[in-house]
């Protein structure tokens, strides 16, 4: 049987869902991950700033887009630095300025993935995919970039089905 893992960046605290903003408890890209967890096993691994990044919505994309300016790779709490057991690494995230936050690309610097299969998941109110696939190609070398799999977040926490469905087909 394929082992998975999916690496994931996920925001807790005030968020858009349709429109409001809301305060989550937990973020939509972690209730995605467990979603996948759930349907088809797989070890999961957190992407961790050391600093945090601010709860107010607003403040966040002001500091995640200098940061996306910069390019910046901010300190994480703990690195992954071995996923050679894995064959399916699933690398979900939410859409920050058009692409997973700098954090992820940070983490994944880190690693090597050739022949591995790398599957994009990306939470996102509105830009769908957006660069997911395309930044994981330049990150991931030697991988299997697959398709990505976008999911508006304000959907997530009533759409278990359909990830499990996708999770099954994909890693099953
Ligand atoms: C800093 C920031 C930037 C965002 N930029 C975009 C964007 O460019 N396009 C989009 O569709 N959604 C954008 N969003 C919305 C998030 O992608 C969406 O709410 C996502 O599901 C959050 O996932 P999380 O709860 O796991 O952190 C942004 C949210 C934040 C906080």
């Amino acid at each position: 049987m394929a082992k998975n893992l999916v690496i994931f960046f996920s925001r807790r605290g005030q968020n858009y869902v349709n429109g409001d903003i809301v305060e989550l408890e937990k973020g939509n890209t972690e209730l995605v991950a467990e979603y996948i967890r759930d349907a088809v096993g797989a070890d999961l691994f957190e992407i961790e700033t050391v600093k945090e990044y601010p709860a107010d919505y607003i403040e966040c994309t002001e500091v995640a887009k200098q940061e996306q300016r910069d390019n910046a790779r901010p300190k994480l709490k703990a690195y992954l630095h071995d996923i050679s057991e894995y064959d399916n690494i699933v690398i979900a995230g939410p859409c920050w300025w058009g692409t997973y936050p700098c954090a992820v690309f940070g983490q994944l610097e880190k690693l090597h993935f050739r022949g591995k299969h790398v599957f994009p998941v990306m939470t996102h109110e509105g830009s769908g995919e957006a660069k997911s696939r395309s930044d994981l190609k330049k990150f991931c070398t030697h991988a299997k970039v697959e398709k990505a799999f976008a999911i508006q977040g304000s959907a997530v926490p009533r759409s278990e089905e359909k990830v499990a469905a996708w999770a099954k087909k994909h890693l099953g």
